[in-house]
């Protein structure tokens, strides 16, 4: 068995290009209270658990991402089940269910990883690492981390080695639906969609509320086209150009079809990593950073078994994430936010900001942080803004519409948070469904709340019949019409008439979704002081920086300032290594 998971496993680990030595760990099977998250291969795809142990047994298992078939949902709820109340590992001959093999296996798989991270075991071949040295160290193997990694690479750097404390890759990346906001590339073009960087830029800036830095946002647009098609030459599939909040024309670019993208970046830049003898090594935690004088020389890391190491360095690039699934941190800076979901997975919890205090390292807009208006209110799972920007709609408990559903973030959640009980029902129909793909996954994952016409759709989600009837007539003569005299839903934005069965509903609510103030850089992403001046060494990207995004971060930027600022990163930091050696 342990073998099958070593094979899974493997999928996140990377031969070793940088002096290194390994110690065997020691034995010990007891599960280290803490949430811990795995991930195995099932029928769809990856499937990623989140396990929460407590006493030293499982208390509570939550499958985090899956894409099984609807059928799979049963297998799914009995192997969690069956892993609640245990003291170690799942068991594949006893514990899968006869008939769904692969969807069991992926359950299993994921749920020993995270339980494997809890006895404190790697995963990786049982090694415990000593002190070492490399060119570059980038902490954190999500989107923003693999792409500075891979770009540091095809830069010229020697060695690269990527440290994450979580024991799989990927972070939030792994949850990312909406798309990579760019303007004026080629996929755009060969669609017909008229676009420009100065567009793009002022879209940033008003959603942002003016109070982004600008020489960040003018580097990121200006280098955005080119961050698509250095993806698209790893092999992206990013031939699907979609709409999101707050920007004037379709800029988000997604899979064919519209599936999430996240899942699909992460294995591209896994691959590219692969193939460039990039090492990385999960359930490592970065504790702190190593100084000579005010330069940064590398870092100091805890091994899965609690014993650390020192690894030396001559640039280190931070690509930690933000600190969404930190509610004492989110709450200390905005305290209304006590009680709300989060939408991370559980490793943003801001680690990097205690690591440059001590180097005179500066944050910026630490206060900014935005809510998402649509998480799905039960399970608290992200529904892609891209659903409203393909056409779906919002009406309150009532029935009724309250805002234009295209508008900001901040607009939308505030207009959901003023309705009764604070939520609100996102309402689509078929035909919306069928145009984007990521709407497949929430109906796997019995999100869906569906009526063969909007009576028996109200009825189902328990909303005024005669109201949704009412205000789906008037939507759709509206749409048709390519005019909301209600709320100012421009025709560009109102994609669907919304007239064709069957019909669906997501109770959704808003919750923690990104920070967007961090560590202050400038646009060599060069971590700064309070005085401006750059921290010799260190470099960041990502949602751990701040000031790209202002009070308000458009849908689609979030993945664009990751790949984008991540590439940079990446070339800037190679540089510097070569000007070292
Ligand atoms: O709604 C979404 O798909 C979120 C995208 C984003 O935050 O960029």
């Amino acid at each position: 068995m342990k073998h099958r998971i070593l094979i899974v496993l493997s999928l996140f680990i990377f031969a070793a290009s940088c002096t290194l030595d390994a110690d065997p760990e020691p034995e010990t099977n007891i599960l280290i209270d803490g949430v811990w998250t795995g991930s195995g291969e099932g029928r769809g795809g990856t499937i990623i658990a989140s396990v929460e142990v407590k006493n030293h047994q499982v208390a509570e298992v939550t499958i985090l991402s899956q894409s099984e078939s609807s059928f799979a949902q049963e297998t799914i709820n009995t192997i969690t089940g069956k892993a609640v109340g245990r003291e170690g590992l799942l068991n594949p001959e006893t514990d899968a269910i006869s008939g769904a093999t692969l969807t069991s296996n992926g359950v299993i798989d994921a749920i020993n990883m995270a339980l494997l991270a809890a006895m404190g075991k790697r995963a990786d071949g049982d090694k415990t690492y000593r002190d070492g040295t490399c060119d570059i160290v980038v902490v954190g193997a999500g989107g923003a981390g693999l792409s500075a990694a891979v770009s540091a690479a095809e830069s010229g750097a020697g060695s690269i080695i990527v440290l994450e404390k979580q024991g799989i890759i990927g972070g939030n990346t792994n949850y990312s639906t909406g798309g990579v906001n760019a303007a004026e590339t080629d996929i755009q073009k060969s669609l017909g969609i008229k676009d420009s960087k100065q567009l793009f830029y002022d879209d940033t800036i008003r959603g942002g509320k003016n109070e982004n830095l600008p020489e960040l946002v003018r580097n990121f647009v200006e280098r955005a086209p080119g961050t698509i098609s250095w993806l698209t030459g790893m092999g992206a599939d990013l031939s699907d150009v979609g709409l999101m909040g707050g920007s004037s024309v379709k800029r988000t670019h997604r899979p064919k079809g519209g599936t999430a993208i996240g899942p699909h970046l992460m294995k591209i830049l896994k691959t590219a990593a692969t193939n460039k003898s990039i090492e990385i090594r999960t359930s490592n935690r970065v504790l702190g950073l190593l100084s000579s004088g005010p330069a940064v020389t590398g870092v100091r890391v805890e091994n899965a078994d609690g014993r650390t190491y020192t690894l030396k360095a001559k640039a280190v690039i931070i690509a930690t994430g933000g600190f969404g699934a930190n509610l004492q941190m989110v709450t200390k800076y905005q305290p209304w936010l006590s009680g709300f979901a989060t939408l991370n997975h559980p490793g943003a919890t801001g680690d990097a900001f205690n690591w440059i205090e001590p180097l005179g390292g500066a944050t910026i807009q630490m206060e900014n942080i935005q809510i998402h208006p649509t998480a799905e209110a039960e399970n608290h799972i992200l529904i892609t803004e891209a659903v409203r920007g393909n056409g779906a709609i919002l009406v309150n408990r009532e029935a009724k519409r309250f805002v234009n559903e295209m508008d900001t973030r901040d607009i939308v959640s505030a207009a959901i948070l003023k309705q009764t009980k604070g939520d609100a029902y996102l309402i689509f129909d078929q035909e919306v469904r069928t145009s984007l793909a990521a709407i497949e996954t929430y109906a796997n994952q019995h999100l869906l709340k569906k009526g063969s016409t909007i009576t028996e759709l109200a009825a189902t989600a328990g909303i005024p019949e005669a109201d949704l009837e009412a205000t789906m007539s008037r939507y759709s003569a509206q749409q048709k019409a390519g005019l909301d005299e209600d709320f100012g839903r421009s025709a560009t934005e109102m994609t669907a008439a919304l007239q064709t069965p069957p019909f669906y509903a997501v109770r959704v609510k808003p919750a923690i979704h990104h920070t967007m103030g961090g560590l202050r850089v400038n646009t060599d992403a060069q971590v700064l002081r309070a005085d401006g001046t750059p921290i010799p060494g260190l470099y960041a990207a990502g949602e751990v920086t701040g000031g790209l995004h202002g009070a308000n971060r458009l849908g689609g930027n979030g993945v664009a300032d990751i790949v984008v600022n991540g590439k940079l990163a990446g070339e800037v930091a190679a540089r510097f290594v070569q000007r070292r050696n």
